[in-house]
C-alpha cells in the first residue's frame, strides 16, 4: 500500500533561507532509489529550517535547486515529496499517533510554483475567491514549496477524510495530532487568533517542520507564530477576508 521511493540529494550547497545557517561549499546532486538507509546520514542538508515563507516573504532563490526530498504514495494514490528530514520526523509522529489509535497520510507537501496555481484554479473555481485568500496561498508565496510544511489527512473508522470541510469535523482528533507534534520538529502553523499575522484561517492538517524539537515545543508552549518566533512580523496588513 504505502511505498516509499527515496530521492537524495548528496554534498548541498550553502545555506538557503531568511534567518540564516551558515556558509557551505558548493555540490552535486544525486538521485538514488535504493540508497535509503545512507540518505539520511548523507543529506546533511543546508537549507534553513527556520525559513519564513508567507504572504511577504518569498520562497528564497534557489532553494528548489538544494533541497533533499523523498517521494511517497498515500493511501489515494497520490505522490508526494516531503523534504527528506521532514519525512523521516513525519514517519515517527505518524508511528506515535497510530499507537493512540489515530491514523493520518500526507495529502500535500512540496509543492512546486506550477502546482500552487493549479490549486488556486480549482480552489477558486470549487470555493471562490474568498476562501482561496483565507487558506491557499499565491504561488511563490507557499511555505509548500520548501518541502518542509505538510498538510496531513485522517484516516477515522477504516475511512480516509482529505476534504478540508469534513476535516474540520474532528477537532478531538486535531487536538491529540497537535500534542504530538512538537516533540517531532513541527509545529502547527496556522493558528486560531493570530489569522492577522500569519495570514491565513486556522487550518488544522497544516503542519511545518522545524527540524529542532526544542524550538517548536518553545513555540508551542507560548502559542505563537513561526513570525513571532523569528520577530519578522508583516509590514502590511495580511489578514484574510471574512466570510
Ligand atoms: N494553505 C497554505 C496557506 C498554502 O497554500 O500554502
Ligand atoms: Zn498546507
Amino acid at each position: 500500500m504505502k511505498k516509499r521511493v527515496m530521492i537524495a540529494a548528496v554534498a548541498i550547497a550553502g545555506c538557503i533561507g531568511l534567518a540564516g545557517c551558515g556558509a557551505g561549499t558548493s555540490g552535486s546532486t544525486e538521485t538514488t532509489e535504493s540508497k535509503q538507509s545512507e540518505t539520511t546520514q548523507e543529506q546533511a542538508s543546508v537549507i534553513d529550517y527556520m525559513v519564513l515563507v508567507n504572504k511577504e516573504n518569498p520562497l528564497p532563490d534557489k532553494w528548489e535547486d538544494e533541497v533533499s526530498l523523498t517521494k511517497y504514495t498515500n493511501s489515494l494514490g497520490d505522490e508526494v515529496l516531503t523534504e527528506s528530514r521532514a519525512y523521516d520526523a513525519y514517519l515517527e509522529l505518524k508511528k506515535d499517533l497510530e499507537a493512540e489509535g489515530i491514523h493520518v497520510d500526507l495529502d500535500s507537501a512540496y509543492r512546486s510554483i506550477e502546482a500552487q496555481k493549479e490549486i488556486v484554479e480549482d480552489f477558486t473555481k470549487k470555493y471562490g475567491e474568498t476562501y482561496v485568500q483565507q487558506y491557499v496561498a499565491v504561488p511563490g508565496y507557499s511555505e509548500h514549496h520548501t518541502g518542509l510544511a505538510l498538510d496531513l489527512y485522517l484516516n477515522v473508522d477504516g475511512k480516509d477524510v482529505y476534504y478540508n470541510e469534513d476535516m474540520v469535523k474532528y477537532p478531538e482528533i486535531w487536538e491529540k495530532i497537535h500534542a504530538k507534534l512538537a516533540e517531532h520538529g513541527f509545529i502547527l502553523r496556522y493558528l486560531e487568533g493570530k489569522e492577522s499575522i500569519t495570514g491565513f484561517n486556522y487550518e488544522p492538517w497544516h503542519i511545518r517542520y522545524l527540524d529542532d524539537p526544542e524550538v517548536a515545543k518553545e513555540i508551542t508552549e507560548k502559542g505563537i507564530t513561526l513570525e513571532e518566533y523569528l520577530g519578522i512580523l508583516p509590514k502590511t496588513d495580511v489578514t484574510p477576508p471574512k466570510e
